[in-house]
């Protein structure tokens, strides 16, 4: 499987993207118009209170599932009318769930046929299957796409759904290399030019005891911030074994946490989470470099890709801080998801998942806490309730650039610790490395290799 040699093939695939006009690759470089002519005028319909708003699917996992629902309750007057895969076996099971939830006293045992919603209206001629099923979403008259399908191709469908005047709300992270990052950028401003909403799934940002906790840290309670320390150790993620039947692709695709191409890698996918909270402690200020240690101690097997398992990075900011990032997906050692935030005149520990959101001072008195058994509506439907609220308001939000420089930050991490380097930021930005084949079919794609620090180059 690691046969070949990665950085001669990141090369190679940078060369061919333009000349591919791939699905994957958006083709789009810093600096440039987003969009022709055509697609800069495709603008939002008007949308008033009495609109009946439209969303669309594209990506019909688990969060694709959740999503849709979130969005059909954030807003009574919205139908589910579109959806797309690249398989069917995910879109007919995330069709059904979404059916299921919009009927929430139906018997278990109910048969699909007997449940009906008027907020879910998926005939199966606008359920699309395939690598180009995100365009004929798109191509619908929705007025909202949900963007849920896997990491790598983010930038493709945003900046598809941006051209096209649709609103979106964009599962975290939104790109795996920085050509993607650059593109994603691009979208984000013609989505400003077109009063188009983008909402980054960075949930923790909505959830209401996280704000209350970082309004308390970034308003001085624990004094000025000196540094923080993210962790996200958690076990491995699910692996599915391969079927005689499925291309290398698409075997990828079913375990595709494990794959750097389509995942990013953890850090990326999933401690990003973490990285965005980092990036909160410090004001959403970005570092100036990094350098990363990482590697691959527990993982095996063909399902296991050839992503790390452990990463702790080291970010340098311009007025001399550093601030710290662990993560690690092994199985049998201990779960940790928590900021250790340090100021001037106190500390603070939050974590979401205790929950424990605190502030003390040196002496560990408690200056601040979040009491754990308050509510608080749950934040993935919570972000849907502001994305909903500030279209119907013709205030749209757009918060895909902090989403953008989150992610970015996670990508940078995995960039030095794949070559053992130091990367600042502009390299990390201006990098030319393209992950993932030049065209999409559900082909042969051998996977890896495993990058090797000091040997990996940086492209
Ligand atoms: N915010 C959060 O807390 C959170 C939680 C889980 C997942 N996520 C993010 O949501 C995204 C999806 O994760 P998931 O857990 O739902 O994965 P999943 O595998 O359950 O679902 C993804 C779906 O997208 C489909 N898909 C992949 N590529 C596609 C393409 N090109 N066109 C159309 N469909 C395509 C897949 O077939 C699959 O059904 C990821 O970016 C992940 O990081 C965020």
């Amino acid at each position: 499987m690691h046969n070949t040699d990665w950085s001669r093939r990141s090369i190679v695939k940078a060369g061919a993207a333009g000349a591919a006009g791939s699905l994957l690759l958006p083709n789009v470089t810093l600096g440039q118009p987003g969009a022709s002519a055509p697609s800069a005028v495709r603008v939002a319909r008007p949308i008033d209170a009495n609109t009946r708003l439209r969303i669309g699917i594209i990506g019909c996992g688990g969060r694709g599932t959740g999503a849709a629902v979130q969005a059909l309750r954030a807003d009574p007057n919205s139908e589910l009318v579109c959806m797309a895969d690249v398989f069917s076996d995910r879109l007919n099971s995330c069709y059904e769930n979404v059916l299921r939830a919009m009927n929430p006293d139906a018997p278990e045992e109910a048969k699909l046929e007997e449940l009906k919603s008027d907020r879910v209206n998926v005939p199966p001629q606008s359920r699309f299957v395939g690598f180009d099923s995100y365009q004929k979403v798109i191509d619908s008259d929705v007025d909202v796409v949900l963007l849920t399908s896997y990491p790598a191709f983010r930038p493709a469908h945003l900046k598809a759904a941006i051209e096209a005047g649709k609103h979106v709300f964009a599962e975290k992270p939104v790109a795996v290399d920085a050509p993607g990052i650059r593109s994603v950028l691009e979208s984000a401003a013609l989505a400003k030019q077109k009063n188009l909403a983008i909402l980054v799934g960075f949930c923790w940002r909505f959830h209401g005891g996280m704000k209350a906790v970082f309004d308390q840290v970034l308003g001085g309670t624990i004094g000025d911030i000196v540094t923080a320390h993210t962790t996200y150790y958690t076990s491995t993620l699910s692996k599915r074994t391969r079927k005689p039947e499925w291309s290398d692709i698409e075997f990828q695709m079913r375990n595709w946490w494990h794959f750097n191409w389509i995942s990013g890698d953890h850090i990326v996918e999933q401690a990003v989470h973490s990285v965005d909270r980092l990036a909160w402690c410090f004001n959403d200020k970005m570092p100036t470099k990094v350098i990363t240690l990482g590697g691959r101690a527990a993982r095996s097997g063909p399902e296991s890709g050839d992503v790390f398992d452990h990463f702790s990075a080291v970010y340098e900011y311009d007025d001399g801080r550093r601030g710290f990032h662990s993560c690690r997906q092994i199985d049998g050692c201990p779960s940790d998801n928590t900021d250790y935030i340090y100021g001037t005149k106190g500390r603070a520990t939050v974590n979401g998942w205790v929950p424990t959101l605190e502030c003390k001072d040196p002496s560990g008195k408690m200056l601040w806490n979040f009491p754990k058994e308050t509510k608080v509506l749950d934040m993935y439907q919570s972000e849907h309730n502001e994305l909903f609220k500030s279209i119907r308001a013709g205030k749209p939000i757009n918060d895909c650039v902090r989403g953008t420089n989150s992610t970015m930050m996670a990508i940078m991490a995995r960039m030095a610790a794949y070559t053992g380097q130091t990367v600042s930021w502009e390299q990390a930005m201006n990098s030319k490395e393209v992950l993932g084949p030049s065209s999409l079919t559900l082909a042969e794609y051998p996977a890896g290799p495993v990058p090797i620090p000091g040997k990996t180059k940086f492209f």
